[in-house]
């Protein structure tokens, strides 16, 4: 059992009747809400400078290997701007304004957006910025801690996407890094390693 004080219920009545203009804010609010709020918000262009990424790439993928690629873009692109969602609907429980103005997204990202010419070179900077999005929300999940269980628990959630889509990427890009490997082997769970030969083998 941790050694938590318990606040007396009569207190906690009269602690939600003031500032109920703070709404979801209690006074028991552990974290900095103001730093919270700021993560929030360049997670939130995060996600939407994301989400415009992988738009353009479904756009733009074509010819017959880009088919399972352009599939998965879209489905990330739908994830990301579902994220945006969650983060944006955090910010405006916390008494903040959710920031969409297109002059500061790209600034505010922690990723950029870089667009790629091929389709293994967006794949690559699909993969990067996932990358980015998984270190950096794992750093934002340690610092809230136990401060702020709700905040905590969507960065929790957004974070087991952003590694599967990192993993989806990984597989793709692997595939185009070493064309020729017969599909097959990759759902008997091969391909992981004939890739890692294949890229050991490059120049
Ligand atoms: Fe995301
Ligand atoms: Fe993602």
């Amino acid at each position: 059992m941790l050694n938590v004080q318990l606040t007396d219920k009569h207190v906690l009545r009269e602690r939600a009747r003031q500032h109920v203009d703070q709404g979801a804010v209690t006074e028991g609010y552990q974290a900095d809400r103001e730093e919270v709020l700021r993560l929030l918000n360049e997670s939130l262009a995060t996600e939407l400078v994301c989400t415009l990424r992988y738009k353009r790439h479904y756009f733009m993928a074509n010819g017959l290997k880009a088919s399972i690629a352009a599939d998965e873009f879209l489905e990330h692109a739908t994830q990301e701007a579902e994220h945006a969602d969650r983060l944006a609907e955090r910010i405006v429980q916390l008494g903040g304004e959710p920031e969409f103005n297109p002059d500061l997204l790209s600034k505010m990202s922690h990723a950029e957006y870089k667009a790629g010419n091929t389709l293994k070179e967006m794949v690559y900077e699909d993969l990067v910025a996932e990358r980015i999005a998984i270190d950096t929300y794992r750093e934002i999940i340690q610092y809230i801690g136990d401060h702020d269980p709700t905040t905590r628990r969507i960065f929790e959630d957004i974070l087991a996407q952003e590694e599967e889509h990192a993993d989806d990427m990984a597989d793709i890009y692997e595939e185009l890094a070493c064309p020729g490997l017969p599909a097959t082997l990759e759902s008997q769970g091969t391909l992981p390693w004939l890739f890692r030969a294949c890229l050991l083998k490059r120049p």
